[in-house]
């Protein structure tokens, strides 16, 4: 018995491999748990009392010839890891990578906001929990308005009242205090108001809303403005603007384009009249430039606004604006092609 281990001590220090299963079959031939060496131990009980002491010292040896052999020859075999590597084929076709899509809401933003960009207006950004100031009284709501109920407002807290805007109007407000004319901005992000959700309408949505601030600007460069943003963005040119009413702006007016009635769709959004309602605009009043220390002798300006869901369900022919806020993977995936 004692001569078989010395065979099998002579057998591990001989032993060799670069294969790392192989390693792992001798580790469980001669340490694992029915391995040899355990299998040697339980025999111990058998051998003679005067060969005890031999057959012990055998065993022990076996048992660390082999660990140390093991720990040879993984050092020289590396790791799992390095393992893997060396099996990685780099001549295999990559996995594909899925691509995401743009939201269609921010794919028209950044439509709008590349047409402004080439004629020169800068993006302007503020909060969406906005004072009473900057939402409402620098822009000729004074508090009691009327004019305060068209806009279904949300209070966070009374006194002084913390609202969620209504109009992104407030980064307009915002920018007026911290520039000097000329100012050209644009002014897009989310707003808010406590109306029932619908197919066409949802309590928060996204606008952008235009300013243009110099010396002597006119209703004229307002409609040339507007002329050229729709000729950009519709590819349709024909334009008509209706009075309106805005607080802060004097005259105001209501845009609609010109959309057509060649199809079955186009008679059904236009109402049959082929034309669509897109943004207000309008002069903005003396009033306004004042309250944000611009002086209204000297300087005059337009300004406008927009919703980008309007907009979007309009070029993309979406029916239900709820479908914009689902977050539904079929959904947005199918704007892939328009980034
Ligand atoms: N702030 C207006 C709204 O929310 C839109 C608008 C902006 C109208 C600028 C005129 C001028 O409806």
């Amino acid at each position: 018995m004692i001569e078989e281990i010395q065979n099998k001590i002579q057998q591990v220090l001989s032993f060799s491999t670069n294969n790392i299963d192989e390693l792992e079959k001798f580790r469980i031939d001669f340490i694992g748990k029915k391995g040899f060496v355990s299998h040697y131990f339980s025999e111990f009980k058998k051998v003679e009392p005067s060969k005890k002491k031999e057959y012990g010292l055998a065993i022990n040896e076996l048992k660390n010839v082999t660990l140390k052999k093991i720990e040879e020859l993984k050092e020289t075999l590396g790791t799992d890891v390095d393992k893997k590597v060396k099996d990685f084929d780099l001549t295999k076709p990559a996995s594909m990578i899925e691509l995401g899509s743009r939201h269609p809401i921010s794919i028209i933003r950044d439509k709008i906001i590349d047409i402004f960009y080439k004629i020169g207006f800068n993006v302007s950004e503020g909060p969406e929990i906005e004072d009473d100031w900057h939402n409402f009284t620098a822009l000729n709501l004074p508090m009691h308005h009327p004019a305060r109920d068209m806009q279904d407002t949300f209070f966070i807290k009374k006194d002084p009242d913390l609202l969620l805007r209504t109009h992104t109007s407030s980064v307009q407000i915002r920018h007026m205090e911290e520039n000097e004319p000329p100012i050209r901005t644009i002014s897009p992000g989310r707003v808010y108001r406590n109306e029932d959700i619908s197919a066409r309408s949802h309590c928060f949505f996204h606008q952008i809303e235009g300013l243009y601030i110099d010396e002597n600007v006119s209703f004229a460069d307002l409609k040339q403005t507007l002329l050229y943003f729709t000729k950009e963005l519709f590819g349709k040119s024909k334009i008509r603007l209706r009075p309106s009413y805005f607080p802060f702006t004097e005259p105001s007016a209501e845009v609609d384009i010109y959309w057509g009635l060649e199809s079955e769709t186009d008679y059904r959004i236009t109402k049959g009249t082929g034309w669509l309602e897109i943004m207000g605009c309008g002069m903005i009043d003396p009033n306004v430039l004042d309250n944000c220390k611009i002086d209204s002798s000297k300087y005059s300006g337009f300004a406008f606004g927009m919703g980008i869901e309007r907009i979007a369900m309009l070029l993309y022919q979406i029916e239900d604006i709820r479908i914009l806020y689902d977050n539904d993977v079929r959904f947005i995936n199918q704007f892939k092609d328009s980034i």
